[in-house]
């Protein structure tokens, strides 16, 4: 059987987030499961601006480019994740002597962040999600947040403005989650377009694909994937897991919490359940493959089952999401998908 890599070197990239350090933290089973199955790697968590950018002075470059080291030795590329989101923002970005800090100071950091980070990752990053989810869950336009209430509604406009400045050779996305389905949809569509009015690049949209079993979104993801590609960008898939254990809570809003429940896959999951999975990834990926020509990446949000940020949100859960299992072995659904 080929690897996902090379059955889908024609078609689009197949991506994979990584957290911590490749160098320390994977084994040498996952290190080969990486090189041999994924042709580009996500900093999971590192690059996010309260990791990578702790304190206004201080960068803490150690761990992505530990990432990127590894990527150049296996020719893997990376994609950046991600310049301005209102999750994992250090406080000191919307603060001054104690009271928020005004517009001008916040976006003059702003820039300074995009500017030292592309800077830094240039001729290393083939593409970076510049904004992540500025879309409101809800009846509103835009998220509001720390960005919103400091700057106005227009920081998502200055960030790509910064990083159109500063990211030449770049590619520049905007990645959100559930603007596959018609609300979240239209208003994404509204928002590049606006973007691109301003003449501003934004090079491809991610739909995140943060999907559950049995509820994956189709017809949605249809319609959304050529009306994306007709403004002009490429679409990617950016963080694809499907969920196997009930929750309610749908999306990927981190600060989502359930109480917790029963855990009914925890001496593993059922064969009839697996084979559901792998129909759907199945199903998943034909879709991918008839848009093709308007997908460039189709990237999973963790390595293996026992590496998946489902296992502790939005309660603690032992998830079995992606295609591989705990000990690094392709579960049902990469057969499924290689067909
Ligand atoms: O590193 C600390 C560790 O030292 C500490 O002991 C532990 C205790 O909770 O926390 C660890 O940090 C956690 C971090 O992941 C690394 O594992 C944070 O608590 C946890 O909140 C953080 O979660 C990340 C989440 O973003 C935060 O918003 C997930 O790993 C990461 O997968 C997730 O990724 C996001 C994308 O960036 C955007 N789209 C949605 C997606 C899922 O939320």
């Amino acid at each position: 059987m080929p690897s996902l890599r090379e059955r889908f070197a024609d078609a689009f990239e197949i991506g994979v987030a990584l957290g911590g350090k490749l160098s320390k933290d994977y084994t040498p089973a996952e290190l080969e499961l990486i090189s041999t199955q994924f042709s580009n790697i996500t900093p999971e968590n590192c690059m996010k601006p309260a990791l990578i950018h702790p304190e206004e002075n201080r960068y803490d470059f150690a761990t992505p480019d530990d990432l990127v080291a590894f990527a150049r030795q296996y020719w893997l590329n990376v994609t950046g994740h991600c310049l301005v989101w209102h999750q994992q923002c250090p406080d000191w970005i919307f603060a001054d002597q104690g009271k928020p800090a005004p517009r001008d100071l916040v976006l003059q950091r702003t820039r300074q962040h995009i500017r030292q980070v592309l800077s830094w990752y240039r001729g290393a990053l083939q593409g970076i999600d510049v904004v992540n989810e500025a879309i409101d869950d809800g009846p509103g336009y835009i998220r509001k947040s720390k960005w919103t209430q400091c700057i106005g509604d227009d920081y998502v406009e200055m960030a790509f403005r910064f990083a159109a400045e500063f990211g030449e050779g770049i590619r520049l996305y905007y990645n959100d989650y559930s603007i596959e389905m018609p609300e979240k949809r239209e208003k994404a569509i509204r928002l590049v377009r606006d973007l691109k009015a301003k003449g501003l690049r934004v090079d491809g949209i991610g739909i995140q694909g943060h999907w559950m079993l049995d509820k994956v979104p189709f017809t949605e993801l249809d319609k959304a994937i050529p009306e994306f590609a007709a403004l002009g960008c490429k679409v990617m898939i950016t963080e694809l897991d499907l969920d196997m254990v009930r929750r309610e809570t749908s999306g990927a809003n981190p600060t989502a919490a359930e109480s917790a429940r029963d855990d009914p896959y925890v001496n593993g999951c059922p064969d009839a359940v697996l084979a559901r999975q792998a129909q759907q990834y199945g199903e998943l990926f034909h879709l991918f493959e008839r848009h093709q020509r308007h997908i460039t990446r189709v990237a999973f949000w963790g390595l293996h089952d026992g590496r998946s940020w489902l296992n502790s949100w939005p309660r603690k859960r032992t998830n079995h999401a992606l295609l591989f299992d705990r000990q690094c072995r392709p579960k049902p659904a990469v057969a499924a998908v290689v067909a």
